[in-house]
C-alpha cells in the first residue's frame, strides 16, 4: 500500500538550501512570532500547514495508520521543517495505551521499548484522576525521552455503541467521567513538557465506516458527544485537538468551521491548534484550512499545492493562512524538540512498568464474588482453562499498539505469586494452541499494526480436563478474552455472545469443581461489555480486567490474592442482551447515521427507560463493605451559583478499602426533559481501614447541573426540585437529597450551530410516557 518514494516538491529543498543564513527573522521565542510569519513566504507558510509525510499515499484509501515520522520510526508523523527560519519539524506519536513507536531500527543494537498502559476504559474504571494523572506523566516520561513532542493521546470519544471498535480507546459512556479522566490525562502529559491531542473530535462513535454522516441533535452534542472535550479543553489546556473523519450533520468534522471555530474556539476558547486524522487529503483543503483545521495529516504535496493556489487565486485569505500557523507556532515553541531536548532514547522503563501494573489493578471490576470466593490463598493449585492463558489480550491495536519490552501472561502471574499450576493442563494448552496456529484456517496472529488477519481460537473441548483438575487442583479459573477484532472493523456480536465452545468450556469446568465442591472463577480479559447472565449463575467470581497492558497476569494475581483491593467500577454499562440496546438493530448503519436514541446513552437509557442491566453503570464490589451516612446538601438546599454535597462513608467491613462514591442528580423536567439520573460528580477515598471513616465533599455548579436548551442555544438551569442521589453505582443508591433552583437560570449562551440538516424523531420519555 505504501512505498517510500520522496514526493514532497522542490518548494522545501530550496528551504534548506538557504538555511543557516542568519539574516533571516528566527523563531526564538513566542515574541518572535510575529516577524517569523511576516518573513514566510507562501510556501512556507502553506508548508507548515500540511504534516511532513514523504510516503506515496493512495488515493482510495480511507485512512492511514500513521508511521511517516522520520526521525523517530514508527511514530506517527512530523511537521514539516523552515529552517532558513529556525523552525523545526515537532513529532507526532500514538496514542491512547501508551507510546506507540517501532521497537527496533535498522542497524541499530539499541531497542525503543514503550511500556503498554491499562487501555483508557481500564484507567477509567479506576474513577481515580491522580493515579490517571501519573499514568499521563509516566506515558510523557517516555515520549520525550524517545524524541516525541505530541502525544496523539487521550482518545475520549463517548462508548454510545456497544460494538464500536475503537470503545477501548476511550474512557467511558459517561461524558463527565471522560472530561474528568481526559483532563487529568492531559495534565499529567503535559507538565511534563510533552503535547497531548484530544481526539477524535467528534461524534466518532464507529468503527465500521469512517466515513458515516453522524445525525445529532444539537442538544446531544453538547451534553453528551462534546461535554468531555469542552471540559478538558477549559480545564487544561491541551496543545492540540485531532478531528475525526467522519461528517457530523452534513459536513465533515474536518470542514467543519462551525465545530472547529464556533465551538472549539469561540465557545470554549481552545487555544492550541487542530490537526486531521490520519485521512489521505481526499477532503477539500480549501474548506479544512478555512474552516479553522490548522494541520493536514499526514500532509502529501498537493495540499501544500491547493492552499498556495487558493490564495493566489484570492479563494482563501492570506490572514486565515496566518492565523492557522501562527495557532502552530505558538505551540512548537513550547516543545521539547525547539527547547532542544537531549532526549536519552533510554526511558525508565523498570519504573513505569510498576506505574503500569498498579493501574492496571486499581483499574479491575470485580462484578460477581459468592460466598466471598475471593481474595484465593497464594500457595493453591490453580487449574487454568481458556486459550488465552497462552494468547493473553494486553491491549489493543492500530494506533493503540504498543511494542512493550515484556508481556506478563496470567500463568507467569500466578507463579510470581505463588500458586502452583497444574502443569499437564497448562502444557496442553500450549500445544493446542501452537497446533491450531500451524494450521491455515487459524494462521498467526498478526504482529504488524496493518495485519488485520486475528482469527480467534475455538476453545478446547475439556470435558475430561475438567474432572481431573476438579480433584487435583483447588481451584479452577477460566479465562475469557475479547475476539481479536481486525482494525478497521467493529466487535462482531460473535465477541459480545460466548461461543459455543466457550460456554461448553464454562459448563464442564463448573459443573466438574461444583461436584467436589471446589471454586471456579472467572477473568474476563475483554475489550468491552460481553453477556454475562446467560453464564455467571455457573461460577463464583467474575473478575474484569479488560485489557490492562503489559503488567495483565501480575496485576490480576495482585487482586486474586487481595494484595490490591478491587475498587474498580464500569464506566459502560453491561446489558443483559445487546438486542435490549434502543440502536441495536440500527447500528452500524451506512451514510446517514441517525443518533435517535439522543442524549439517552448508556445507563441514561437504562435508568429512565427501566431497562434491567446485567451489571450497571458505576458497579463494582470489594473485599470489604461500606456503609454510607450524612448525605446532605448545604446552603438549606437553595441553589444559587453552586451546591455542595456532602457524604460520610465507612468501612465497615474486614480488609482495608477505597470506595468510588457517585453523586448522580436527576433534575426536573421543565420546557425540556430530563434523563433519570445523570453523574454530576464522583469521588474515591483514600485508602480506609476496617472502621474508618472519610467525610466526602462535592461542588456542583451551575454548567455543570445545566442542560442545552436548543431554542436558546443556551445552557440552561430549569427551576424546580433536584433530585441529588449519592450511590456506589447507577442503581445502588445510599441515599437521596434535594435543593431546590428558584427561577430558570440563563447559565451560558453559545454559537447556534451544528444543528441536523434533516428532521428526525428522537427519544423522548415524554412519547414513551403516552
Ligand atoms: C487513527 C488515529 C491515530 C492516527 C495516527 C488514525 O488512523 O484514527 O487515532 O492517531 O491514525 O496514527
Amino acid at each position: 500500500m505504501i512505498c517510500s518514494t520522496l514526493i514532497m516538491s522542490s518548494v522545501y529543498l530550496n528551504m534548506s538550501a538557504v538555511s543557516g543564513q542568519e539574516n533571516f527573522p528566527q523563531l526564538t521565542d513566542k515574541e518572535s512570532i510575529n516577524g517569523v510569519i511576516e518573513a514566510m513566504t507562501l510556501e512556507e507558510k502553506a508548508a507548515l500547514l500540511v504534516g511532513g509525510n514523504t510516503q506515496e499515499l493512495e488515493d482510495d484509501e480511507d485512512e492511514i495508520i500513521g508511521d511517516q515520522a522520520e526521525r523517530v520510526p514508527g511514530a506517527a508523523g512530523e511537521t514539516q521543517a523552515i529552517e532558513r527560519l529556525g523552525i523545526p519539524s515537532i513529532v507526532l506519536a500514538d496514542g491512547p495505551m501508551g507510546v506507540r513507536i517501532d521497537p527496533t531500527r535498522e542497524d541499530d543494537a539499541n531497542t525503543y521499548y514503550a511500556t503498554k498502559f491499562p487501555a483508557p476504559n481500564a484507567l477509567a474504571s479506576t474513577w481515580d484522576p491522580e493515579l490517571v494523572y501519573e499514568v499521563g506523566k509516566a506515558v510523557a516520561h517516555e515520549a520525550k525521552e524517545y524524541g516525541i513532542d505530541l502525544l496523539l493521546a487521550p482518545g475520549m470519544n463517548i462508548q454510545s455503541y456497544l460494538l464500536n471498535g475503537r470503545n477501548y480507546e476511550y474512557f467511558s459512556e459517561d461524558p463527565y467521567v471522560t472530561g474528568m479522566l481526559a483532563t487529568a490525562f492531559v495534565n499529567g502529559v503535559q507538565n511534563q513538557g510533552i503535547g497531548t491531542t484530544l481526539k477524535h473530535f467528534a461524534a466518532y462513535n464507529q468503527r465500521a465506516d469512517n466515513t458515516i454522516n453522524a445525525i445529532v441533535s444539537q442538544r446531544a452534542l453538547r451534553e453528551i458527544y462534546l461535554k468531555g472535550f469542552e471540559m478538558a479543553v477549559k480545564s487544561a489546556d491541551p496543545w492540540a485537538v485531532m478531528a475525526s473523519y467522519n461528517k457530523i450533520n452534513g459536513t465533515w468534522a474536518t470542514e467543519s468551521e462551525e465545530l472547529l471555530t464556533s465551538v472549539l474556539r469561540q465557545d470554549w476558547p481552545f487555544n492550541g491548534f487542530v490537526m486531521t486524522d490520519w485521512e489521505f487529503g481526499q477532503r477539500d483543503t480549501f474548506q479544512q484550512t478555512n474552516a479553522g483545521l490548522n494541520l493536514l495529516m499526514p500532509g502529501r504535496e498537493e495540499q501544500v499545492e491547493s492552499i498556495v493556489n487558493a490564495v493566489q487565486e484570492g479563494t482563501l485569505d492570506e490572514r486565515i493562512v496566518d492565523r492557522n500557523v501562527r495557532d502552530i507556532l505558538e505551540i512548537i515553541v513550547e516543545t521539547p524538540t525547539f527547547l532542544e531536548y537531549d532526549h536519552s532514547d533510554a526511558p525508565h522503563l523498570a519504573a513505569n512498568a510498576d506505574v503500569s501494573r498498579h493501574a492496571a489493578a486499581d483499574g479491575m471490576v470485580l462484578l460477581k464474588n459468592d460466598e466471598r470466593t475471593l481474595p484465593l490463598k497464594s500457595g493453591l493449585t490453580v487449574s487454568l482453562f481458556g486459550t488465552p492463558q497462552v494468547e493473553p489480550m494486553t491491549g489493543g491495536r492500530g494506533s493503540a499498539l504498543v511494542y512493550p519490552p515484556y508481556e506478563v501472561s496470567i500463568p507467569e502471574g500466578l507463579e510470581n505469586k505463588g500458586f502452583t499450576l497444574d502443569q499437564d493442563l497448562y502444557d496442553k494448552y500450549q500445544t493446542y494452541v501452537a497446533e491450531l496456529r500451524a494450521t491455515k484456517e487459524f494462521g498467526q496472529i498478526g504482529e504488524g499494526i496493518f495485519d488485520t488477519t486475528f482469527p480467534t481460537l475455538p476453545e478446547m473441548d475439556v470435558a475430561e480436563e475438567a474432572i481431573k483438575a476438579a480433584n487435583e487442583s483447588d481451584v479452577g479459573i477460566i479465562i475469557l478474552a475479547s475476539e481479536f477484532g481486525s482494525y478497521g472493523a467493529d466487535r462482531s456480536l460473535d465477541d459480545f455472545y460466548l461461543s459455543e465452545s466457550k460456554q461448553k468450556m464454562i459448563d464442564d469446568v463448573s459443573t466438574a469443581f461444583e461436584e467436589v465442591g471446589k471454586p471456579v472463577v472467572v477473568i474476563l480479559n475483554v475489550e468491552g461489555p460481553i453477556e454475562v447472565v446467560s453464564w455467571r449463575d455457573k461460577v463464583d467470581a467474575i473478575l474484569l480486567s479488560w485489557q490492562p497492558g503489559q503488567e495483565l497476569g501480575n496485576a490480576v494475581s495482585d487482586v486474586l490474592v487481595g494484595e490490591v483491593n478491587p475498587a474498580g467500577k464500569l464506566p459502560q454499562t453491561f446489558p443483559i442482551d445487546y438486542h435490549d440496546l434502543p440502536y441495536s438493530d440500527r447500528y452500524p448503519g451506512t451514510d446517514d447515521f441517525v443518533y435517535e436514541e439522543d442524549i439517552y446513552v448508556g445507563y441514561r437509557y437504562h435508568t429512565t427507560f427501566d431497562l434491567e442491566t446485567a451489571y450497571e453503570f458505576g458497579y463494582g464490589l470489594s473485599y470489604t463493605d461500606f456503609d454510607y451516612s450524612n448525605i446532605r446538601v448545604n446552603r438549606n438546599g437553595k441553589f444559587k451559583d453552586k451546591i455542595t454535597v456532602f457524604a460520610t462513608v465507612e468501612n465497615v467491613g474486614e480488609v482495608p478499602g477505597r470506595e468510588v462514591v457517585q453523586v448522580y442528580v436527576k433534575a426536573p423536567d421543565g420546557k425540556l426533559e430530563k434523563p433519570e439520573l445523570e453523574l454530576k460528580a464522583f469521588n474515591k477515598t483514600k485508602e480506609l481501614q476496617p472502621g474508618k471513616k472519610e467525610n466526602l465533599k462535592f461542588e456542583l455548579d451551575a454548567k455543570n447541573l445545566a442542560s442545552f436548551d436548543e431554542n436558546l442555544s443556551a445552557w440552561v438551569l430549569e427551576k424546580g426540585t433536584y433530585e441529588v442521589k449519592v450511590g456506589a453505582s447507577s442503581e445502588d443508591i445510599k441515599g437521596t437529597t434535594t435543593f431546590s433552583v428558584k427561577k430558570d437560570m440563563m447559565i451560558e449562551k453559545v454559537n447556534d450551530v451544528l444543528a441536523p440538516e434533516v428532521d428526525f424523531k428522537r427519544l423522548s420519555k415524554r412519547d414513551n410516557k403516552g
